[in-house]
């Protein structure tokens, strides 16, 4: 097995700088897939818990032969799973063990700009950086990755992401499956290409590119893995960390499984379906039944979108992803409940502000990101509408911080029940209208902007990517302090 397939856009074609693979992923699982262990907190002053973590560099066995030289947080390759609680104070002390700059971001939290984590927050090679704040927003599965502009496609691709989860009291009250690491499982889905030495390939073709897509899959950083199954029903927290790759996520024998929650929290009630997208950074909590004694396995089925995404290859491949080992028996005290959690309606707002966002060509609106130009200013307490669109032949996605947002229409019919929860990353079907309704509350600050942008991380890192401010009444937008220019 072996070489990368790396994938970009010579003008108007597409190719393809190594061979294809006639075979992708098909995979012996007799890995048993390793959990996150969940970050310690420490007491802080004012109640507040606080989480140390650590940035550094190292090496993982991930197969025979040669360990890979690997980025992780508080360990070798990715990082713990931080739980915080809606209402509590949270405090961080972010440590870069790195010889380079680098950022953690707090993707799908709704916290002041500064604490964001983002371009405008690098921290230093033996850095440490501070960021403290009160979770405000309901339970989720989050996650926190690098975000150095130029380079978080790099840094990501080494290793450095975990989950962030929110708890809260209504969720802890549904008595869905919520024994971590047993019948509540995190899943970080990630795709690696090898090279004939065990070594992470990193090529990437210049110009409007995807970035490289790999040819074998990691979940949790383990490759091939099985999961020993010991209840009936079990919670599946799906993360797509890969940089490009889009997944369709699926059983082999097709059985239906129950969509609960997506990027923002749970789903107003919960959807069966054989199938799920998510493309780069979206999150999905499923709820899958067993049998006892069986063994599925979890894919990545062809997509549906030939001719726009599916004609790449890579992305049009069956992938085997994780398989399930039931037990002979199989316990069983969680219940799947028929209402979940409150639908967001903001559909009936006044609308303040209506924006467009077209995507194409590594750049938002004809513009590619600059460390110091804010594009706009929101108001605190308004809501808005942002139309977003996809304007050219690749797959792109849409990211906005601080916010979850609803997907009011999608080319102006009621999305599917996927995309009917909070969000904060919506995927971007080529020549489709996404409406986005989203509220801005608090945190306003004139001079640190938010970001949103394609989380195609290639895209993203060349460019399609804007900044904006959450402004009080009357405030206007300001400029960004001693602005870092990254190349
Ligand atoms: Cu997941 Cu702006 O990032
Ligand atoms: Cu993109």
């Amino acid at each position: 097995v072996g070489g990368a397939v790396v994938l970009g856009s010579g003008g108007f074609g597409v190719y393809y700088a190594t061979a294809k693979q006639d075979t992708v992923g098909d995979v012996s699982f007799d890995t048993p897939l390793s959990i996150p262990p969940t970050a310690a907190a420490e007491r802080g002053g004012s109640g507040s818990r606080v989480f140390r973590l650590g940035i550094q560099s190292g090496e993982t066995r991930f197969k025979d032969g040669p360990a890979t030289r690997t980025w992780g947080v508080n360990g070798t390759y990715l990082g713990p799973t931080v739980r915080v609680r809606r209402g509590e104070q949270v405090a961080f002390a972010v440590h870069n063990g790195l010889s380079e700059e680098t950022s953690l971001h707090w993707h799908g939290m709704h916290l002041p700009a500064a604490m964001d984590g983002g371009p405008h927050q690098p921290v230093a090679p033996n850095g440490t950086w501070a960021p403290r704040w009160t979770v405000d927003q309901p339970a989720a599965t989050l996650w926190y990755h690098p975000h150095v502009h130029g380079s978080t496609g790099t840094h990501m691709y080494r290793g450095l992401a975990g989950l962030l989860i929110v708890d809260d009291e209504e969720t802890d009250a549904l008595n869905l499956p919520s024994e971590y690491g047993v019948d509540d499982v995190p899943m970080i889905v990630q795709d690696r290409a090898f090279d004939g030495d065990n070594q992470f390939e990193e090529r990437v073709p210049l110009g409007g590119s995807l970035g490289v897509i790999g040819d074998e899959i990691l979940v949790n950083g383990t490759l091939g893995p099985y999961f020993d199954v010991t209840t009936r029903l079990v919670r599946l927290r799906l993360l797509n960390g890969s940089n490009a790759r889009l997944y369709h996520f699926g059983f082999s024998d097709d059985r239906k499984f129950s969509l609960v929650a997506t990027d923002g929290g749970l789903l107003a009630e919960p959807w069966q379906t054989e199938r799920l997208y998510l493309s780069p950074g979206e999150r999905a909590e499923i709820v899958v039944a067993f049998e006892p004694g069986e063994r599925v396995e979890l894919r990545s089925h062809p997509s549906e979108y030939g001719g726009t995404l599916g004609r790449l290859d890579g992305f049009d491949d069956r992938l085997d992803i994780c398989q399930f080992r039931a037990a002979a028996t199989l316990s069983d005290d969680t219940e799947l409940p028929a209402v979940l959690g409150t639908a967001p309606a903001l559909q009936g707002e006044t609308v303040a502000e209506e924006r467009s966002f077209v995507l194409a060509s590594d750049q938002i609106n004809g513009k590619s990101m600059a460390m110091d130009r804010i594009d706009f200013g929101v108001h605190e307490g308004t809501v808005e509408v942002w139309e977003v669109s996809n304007d050219n032949g690749f797959l792109h996605n849409f990211h906005v911080h601080d916010v979850q947002f609803q997907v009011l229409t999608v080319d102006g019919e009621r999305p599917q029940p996927p995309l009917r929860g909070w969000k904060d990353t919506v995927m971007l079907v080529q020549g489709k209208r996404y409406r986005l309704a989203m509220r801005f509350r608090d945190h306003t600050d004139p001079n640190v902007p938010y970001m949103y942008h394609c989380h195609l991380l290639q895209h993203e890192d060349d460019g399609m990517m804007g900044q904006f401010v959450v402004l009080d009444k009357g405030e206007r937008v300001g400029a960004v302090p001693h602005a870092h220019h990254h190349t």
